[in-house]
């Protein structure tokens, strides 16, 4: 398998082991992409707020800072009582990522038979070990998914792979390359000509994150608003979609970014591949299909104010519609198995239905792409 250098992999979270202990600092996104600032994160209190307030964020990246967050907890507390009510608070933030309930369900299980006196340190290990493993999910990934890029540029060797994004699945999602883009980092480490069109992805724009990092990492790329989408699409601009996951039901059906399905559905008129990039760890066989899936919705502030930075460099926010108005925002949407073309994950590429699945979860051996 083909890997990605090191020194493309960036982290929005940082560990540090220092005499006074265990720290953890993590990339502040609400100021991206126009500041670039760590913040520590010392308490329980703090995790909770990181990932609500979405300073964190990406179902991987909520999962990893999550264990994190069980670990600081326990530092106060680490009886059983404390375990279940931190994991509980933490559990709560937020509904649709599952990655979130899998990594503090994996934590919880591996802590609970211990001596109290023994769980802080298990607690840190535990974090350390999800975070390490979803780099290496990542990079895999890309491995895969690079396979899949390398054929659809084979077919058009005149001109550059017209790609699609939605969202953002790259490193500042995850504790390493990414999800959707981990298969474009490894295509540019490859040499393979392409250019990335990125919706906007309104209300919180994490299509500018997304921007942001192509840009760092000098992958060509156009950033589009999410409305233009179907046009490039329908006119033949776009040879493939590559998306991430907040959750995928057992028959295939993905929760992503509010957005995605229009986007699945425009591909599927036009024959073209719709691919979605994640981790097994965002499969959840306990809902059936997308139905099952909690939607989370989000403060109608996100689309009441727009974010940005004035010319004075300063970060705020501009209101864009008066109060009285009835605002309404999901925060995800569902993408039927039957528009998915494939799903990416770690352990190899899997149609999207139930039979498929069920054995890429059974077979941790991967599946050839
Ligand atoms: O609400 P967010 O920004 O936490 O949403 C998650 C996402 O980043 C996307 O849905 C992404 O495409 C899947 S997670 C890598």
């Amino acid at each position: 398998m083909p890997s990605l250098p090191q020194a493309a992999q960036q982290s929005p979270l940082r560990r540090l082991s220092t005499q006074a202990g265990e720290q953890l600092e993590i990339l502040d996104q609400t100021l991206l992409p126009w500041r670039k600032a760590w913040r520590p994160l010392s308490t329980l209190a703090d995790t909770e707020h990181a990932i609500l307030d979405m300073q964190v964020r990406g179902a991987p990246l909520i999962g990893v800072i999550a264990a994190y967050g069980l670990a600081l907890g326990l530092q106060k507390d680490a009886s059983d009582n404390a375990l279940n009510a931190i994991s509980a608070r933490l559990a709560a933030t937020r509904p649709t990522a599952v990655n979130l309930g899998w990594a503090l369900t994996r934590a919880c299980e591996r802590l609970r038979p211990l001596p109290v006196g023994e769980r802080v340190a298990a607690a840190w290990r535990e974090a350390d070990a999800i975070a390490r493993e979803d780099a290496d999910n990542n990079q895999a990934i890309g491995a895969h998914g690079l396979k899949l890029l390398q054929y659809l540029a084979d077919r058009h060797p005149d001109r550059p792979l017209q790609l699609m994004t939605h969202c953002n699945a790259g490193w500042l999602a995850t504790a390493g390359y990414g999800t959707a883009l981990a298969p474009i980092y490894a295509a540019r480490h490859a040499g393979l000509s392409m250019h990335v069109w990125v919706s906007e992805t309104r209300p919180r724009n994490q299509g500018l994150l997304t921007a942001w990092e192509l840009l760092e990492a000098g992958v060509p790329h156009t950033l589009i608003a999410d409305n233009a989408a179907g046009l490039l699409i329908l006119q033949g601009r776009v040879d493939a979609i590559i998306v991430g996951a907040d959750r995928i039901a057992a028959n295939g059906d993905v929760a992503n970014k509010v957005g995605t399905s229009l986007k699945a559905l425009a591909a599927a008129h036009q024959c073209l591949p719709f691919y979605v990039a994640a981790p097994t760890s965002t499969l959840d066989f306990s809902a059936v299909s997308g139905d099952d899936i909690p939607i989370e919705t989000r403060s109608d502030h996100e689309l009441r104010f727009v974010a940005g930075v004035d010319c004075n460099t300063r970060i705020g926010r501009l209101c864009q519609i008066a109060e009285g108005h009835s605002v309404y925002n999901p925060a995800f949407d569902i993408t039927p198995a039957a528009l998915v073309t494939l799903i990416i994950t770690e352990r190899g590429v899997s149609p999207a239905n139930e039979p498929a699945l069920a054995r890429l979860s059974r077979n941790p051996a991967t599946t050839d792409t």
